[in-house]
């Protein structure tokens, strides 16, 4: 089973079996959890590095 769960002000969590594909195919991501960025300030995209802490991102 894989979970996708909404931070309210952060990032979208993903646990259970899944993979994440660069725009080239590449596994880039598969262990868990994984955070990924919904506020679009992160430096290490698609991965939430904290900055939303910082930048005021509510939704
Ligand atoms: S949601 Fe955390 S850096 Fe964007």
């Amino acid at each position: 089973m894989t979970r996708f769960k909404i931070i309210a002000g952060g990032p979208l969590e993903i646990t259970g079996f899944f993979r994440i594909a660069d725009s080239t195919g590449r596994i880039i991501a598969r262990e868990e959890p994984v955070f990924l960025c919904r506020c679009g300030e992160s430096k290490n995209k698609p991965y939430c590095d904290s900055s939303h802490k910082r930048n005021g991102f509510s939704e």
